[in-house]
């Protein structure tokens, strides 16, 4: 796949100031895109504008709402792709305030796909969905055709916004593809808190000496990505005339227990502790269990497969972390 053919094109990335915009937003500006990235810095969710650091003066910032449709009316003008990033993804605010969830996941991809259906019909969508649609596995690894059953509102809102932009590809024919991404890590991840994102939240605790805390046996099972691969994913498919009007999982295809991982953490960073605790009854009732994907569909599809091994991904997470700690903690 020529990645060089993003060269020049105009990239809209909602979401962009945040954990996966970010890292996409830095290797399509290496890629020579134009890149405006559109974010409202969502409290207590992942945007920073260090992320963008190394390209701060190479891409265009607007700070809004994808819900707001004047800006997104103006702002969707002339743009070649969309790579729809924007959620609300804190699993413990989307049970909180479930309304709030439904308005940034559903509502605001409304406005955005209805803002290119009047203003910029072909420009291609890229949406970033979770892996979350699945809910429980009923067989592994999970394909695309499993059955989808979520666990929550953050899980549901997904779907919908899922199938709302594929609607969009069918009805407006606006191309549009739509991806369940796995748990993924790495740097300009968020690292506040632990509200969502628990592999990052490991390597914090170690790299403190802290403790790592595992839910029940630690024996659950989940498929863990480094960022670099998944942005190399998001550029290549997005290339890809064929593979619109369709979605597809993206992770490792390998299965990880949290307290693999954990170890695995604690021996490189040499410092932290695991612990067991129960789980509390809000964390029992989201908990999906065992998931790993089937990723044959996305790897029949582009030339991509992961190539980041965890013991790298966690050095290099660690290693950006010790250098800019003072912009994540
Ligand atoms: N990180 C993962 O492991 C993972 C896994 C599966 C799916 N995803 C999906 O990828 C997307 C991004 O996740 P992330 O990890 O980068 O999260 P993040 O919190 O780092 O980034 C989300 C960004 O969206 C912005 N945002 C939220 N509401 C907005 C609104 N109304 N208007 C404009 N901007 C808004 C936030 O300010 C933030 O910068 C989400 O949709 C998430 O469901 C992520």
């Amino acid at each position: 796949m020529d990645k060089s053919k993003i060269k020049n094109k105009k990239v809209l990335i909602t979401g962009g100031l945040g954990f996966v915009g970010s890292n996409l937003a830095i290797k399509l500006v290496e890629l020579g895109a134009d890149v405006l990235i559109i974010d409202n810095m969502l409290p207590r969710q992942g945007g920073n504008m260090f992320n963008i650091e190394p390209v701060k003066d190479k891409v265009k910032i607007n700070i809004s709402d994808i819900r707001n449709p004047t800006s997104m009316n103006h702002l969707v003008k002339g743009m070649d792709y969309i790579f729809h990033i924007a959620g609300q993804v804190n699993h413990v605010d989307s049970v909180k305030d479930p309304l709030n969830d439904l308005s940034i996941n559903v509502e605001g991809t409304l406005v955005l796909m209805e803002a290119l259906k009047n203003n910029n019909p072909s420009a291609k969508v890229i949406f970033t969905g979770t892996r979350g649609e699945y809910g429980s596995s009923l067989t592994l690894p999970v394909s695309e055709s499993h059955a989808i059953n979520p666990i929550g509102i953050y899980a549901i809102t997904n779907f919908a916004a899922e199938r709302i932009v594929l609607t969009y590809n069918n009805l407006h024919k606006i191309k549009s593809l739509c991806l369940r991404i796995t748990n993924t890590f790495g740097p300009r991840h968020q690292m506040a808190h632990d509200e969502y994102g628990v592999f990052n939240w490991f390597i914090r605790k170690a790299m403190d000496s802290e403790v790592i805390p595992i839910f029940g046996d630690g024996r659950i099972l989940r498929d863990y990505l480094y960022i670099d691969d998944l942005v190399n994913s998001l550029v290549q498919i997005a290339l890809s005339e064929e593979a619109y009007g369709d979605v597809y999982n993206i992770g490792s295809g390998k299965p990880l227990s949290f307290v693999e991982l954990a170890e695995m953490i604690i021996k490189i960073a040499g410092k932290g502790k695991v612990n067991y605790t129960e789980f509390t009854s809000e964390r029992k009732a989201l908990e999906p269990g065992d998931y790993y994907a089937d990723i044959t569909k996305i790897t029949n599809m582009i030339p991509w497969k992961p190539v980041t091994g965890l013991e790298e991904g966690i050095r290099a997470t660690i290693s950006y972390y010790e250098k800019n700690r003072k912009h994540y903690w």
